[in-house]
């Protein structure tokens, strides 16, 4: 695990395998830069010359045993036009240098980018967003790659540099809010990131109670348990699967002893072949991450006993797999639900709503403050949104509004789509109180409006993390594979909610 320092002081005495400069746009020194120039009597505004590009945002150089200095490189890191810097940018600054840093074979560096300056942040806001970076960025899932793991040196400690002692608390509170969001995130992605013949429901159950403390009660229940709460709808999209579902429920006690919970409830597919209305054979491995809103809410659990929530929560989590097996569901079932609503199967594919809708009413049953869930639900989300936001629907608007927030906030984006009534229509069944498919138009809302039947009058918000919550092209704070989307989102959301 890599430590994390704050610590304030001049860049040409520090003792590290790097100390990271930022450079603005046109070549331009920071405070630390021109400080680092007087101590050294070296003109390094001539050295940033040498570089063909610097200072735009991401441009990387690197000095060697500068005289006057007793690190063993000065980097230099661009960072672009300074009106323009926000949060996510010095996240994924953080993020990108230190990747790059660890593949030269750094050990312990240190870095000066929070003397940047991003409009309406404070210190504290900075630290997080670097130390995120940090964590965040160096993240892989290499524990099958044999020969990889045993070469990779790893980065050791990282010390971000701030202005004033005086901020030094403040900062180190902030380095740990840091960790335990991107260590919840990393879970997360670690969950998603296992294959489906290792991630499967039962192995979830284990993770899950792993995490048990002494605020954390974990209740894992096996398919005669499910059975016997009567979780029919679950049942029903196991019949295809040779493994056993779970039912997963988690109950964090952070908060007020009176104050009721926020539920997070997460879909738990290890594997969605489809079932009998199989998928095609392209990409169909990706599927293993169909677990993912599983992932996110474990991941919030893990980071809410690591900083000690101050927040009651209900975790629920339905997992199974949808496969083929000769006693599968079949199009044309109709299946009662745990809440006696009944569901005519067209489509053995769209069974993410199905088992949600038996986690749903057995959150709502328990009158939870709201209710958030998370689903990689839809393939029509991702057509819509692709990978810069999850969709948000519901019917809460507190919770929807404070989510659009902490979106904006964690950079963890969503983005609201509408939830008319008119479109409940398109869910209407012939033979039974409502069917699982609505027809090709705004196919991402008719999986809302299914998932809205199960939820009573509880405030609720609905996340679909299909577009994000994996990336195969990998982006600046994550590598190929699962994101972790909805983590830091919602830890943003509950530190902040009132
Ligand atoms: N897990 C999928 C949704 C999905 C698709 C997530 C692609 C990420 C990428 C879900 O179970 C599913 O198959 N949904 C169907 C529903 C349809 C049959 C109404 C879909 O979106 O195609
Ligand atoms: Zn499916
Ligand atoms: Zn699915």
């Amino acid at each position: 695990m890599i430590e994390i320092n704050v610590k304030a002081g001049a860049a040409a005495k520090q003792r590290d395998d790097a100390v990271v400069l930022p450079i603005l746009s046109e070549r331009k020194l920071t405070q630390a830069g021109r400080e680092l120039q007087a101590a050294t009597g070296k003109n390094i505004a001539q050295y940033l010359r040498k570089f063909d590009h610097m200072g735009e945002f991401g441009d990387f150089g690197m000095l060697y045993e500068v005289e006057g200095t007793f690190s063993q490189r000065i980097v230099f890191l661009g960072a672009g036009d300074e009106k323009k810097l926000t949060l996510d940018a010095l996240r994924r600054l953080a993020a990108k240098v230190s990747r790059q840093l660890e593949a030269g074979g750094s050990r312990d560096i240190s870095m000066y980018l929070t003397e940047l300056s991003v409009r309406g942040a404070s210190l504290a806001d900075k630290v997080q967003a670097v130390a995120e970076g940090v964590e965040l960025g160096l993240y892989r899932f290499d524990k099958y790659q044999t020969k990889k793991k045993e070469t990779s040196r790893s980065l050791r400690s990282v010390t971000i540099m701030i202005e004033s002692r005086k901020e030094l608390s403040a900062a180190e509170a902030a380095v740990n809010r840091a960790q335990a969001i991107a260590r919840g995130t990393n879970f997360s992605r670690d969950l998603a990131n296992e294959p489906g013949n290792v991630c499967t429901p039962e192995f979830l159950g284990e993770q899950a109670a792993a995490l048990s403390h002494k605020h954390l009660k974990v209740t894992v229940m096996d398919k005669k348990a499910i059975e016997k709460a009567g979780f029919t709808a679950l049942l029903a999209v196991n019949q295809g699967s040779a493994k056993e579902p779970r039912f997963i429920v988690l109950e964090y006690a952070g908060g007020n002893k009176s104050d009721k919970p926020v539920a997070l409830v997460g879909k738990g597919l290890t594997f969605d072949a489809g079932g009998i209305s199989i998928k095609p054979a392209a990409q169909m491995d990706e599927m293993k991450f169909d677990m993912c809103g599983s992932a996110a809410v474990l991941g919030i659990f893990k980071a809410a006993i690591e900083m000690s929530l101050p927040v009651n929560l209900l975790g629920v989590i339905a997992s199974t797999e949808n496969l083929l097996g000769s006693a599968a569901y079949k199009p044309g079932d109709i299946v009662t639900s745990y809440k006696g609503i009944t569901i005519e199967v067209q489509n053995t594919d769209a069974e993410g709503r199905i088992i949600l809708s038996d986690a749903l009413a057995y959150a709502a049953e328990r009158k939870p403050a709201e209710i958030i869930d998370f689903a990689t639900l839809t393939g029509a989300c991702v057509i819509a949104l692709g990978a810069q936001a999850s969709g948000l629907m519901g019917t809460g608007n507190k919770v929807i509004k404070g989510l659009k927030k902490a979106g904006d906030h964690s950079h963890d984006r969503v983005w609201e789509l509408p939830m008319y009534e008119e479109y409940q229509e398109q869910i209407k069944s012939e033979i039974a109180d409502i069917r699982n498919i609505g027809g090709r138009e705004a196919g991402t809302i008719t999986a809302a409006c299914f998932l809205s039947r199960f939820v009573d009058d509880i405030p609720w918000a609905h996340l679909d993390i299909a577009g994000t919550a994996w990336n195969m092209k990998g982006t600046d704070i994550s590598a190929k594979g699962a994101t972790g989307a909805g983590v830091r989102l919602v830890l943003d959301y509950l530190l902040n909610r009132r």
